[in-house]
């Protein structure tokens, strides 16, 4: 009984260990791309994301959400556009999909 036990904590951690060594770059998340998975996605960026993330430029470059009261504090919302400096531009195409599924980032 001992043994199963000890068995049993040293198989769980083992699995637990493997896993969190895993490199994020092994999270392969597909997407498929296409002309119409290309237009349902703009449709929904319009639709919903823009609400959020529209700035100023009509881009997608984030802006401050002036309705969030002021007791929860300043709220930014992120610069998503393709822009290298200041939004997801370095993003490779498979980190973009990882960061959008699972809000890891690729830079920490
Ligand atoms: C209700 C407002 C709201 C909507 C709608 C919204 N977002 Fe966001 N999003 C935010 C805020 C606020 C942040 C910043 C949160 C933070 O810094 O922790 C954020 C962060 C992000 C980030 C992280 C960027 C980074 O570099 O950290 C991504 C990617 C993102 N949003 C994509 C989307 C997409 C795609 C949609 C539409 C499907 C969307 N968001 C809709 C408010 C929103």
């Amino acid at each position: 009984m001992k043994t199963k036990t000890l068995l049993s904590v040293f198989f769980i951690c083992a699995i637990g260990l493997t896993i969190a060594s895993l490199p994020m770059s092994s999270l392969a998340i597909s997407a498929e791309e296409n002309d119409i998975s290309i237009k349902r996605g703009e449709k929904i960026v319009m639709n919903y994301c823009a609400l959020c993330h529209g700035g100023e430029d009509g881009k997608l470059s984030g802006k401050m959400m002036d309705d969030i009261p002021k007791l929860v504090g300043t709220i930014h919302t992120s610069n998503i556009t393709n822009n290298t400096e200041k939004g997801i531009g370095k993003y490779t195409k498979e980190q973009s999909r990882v960061l959008l599924r699972t809000r890891v980032k690729a830079y920490g």
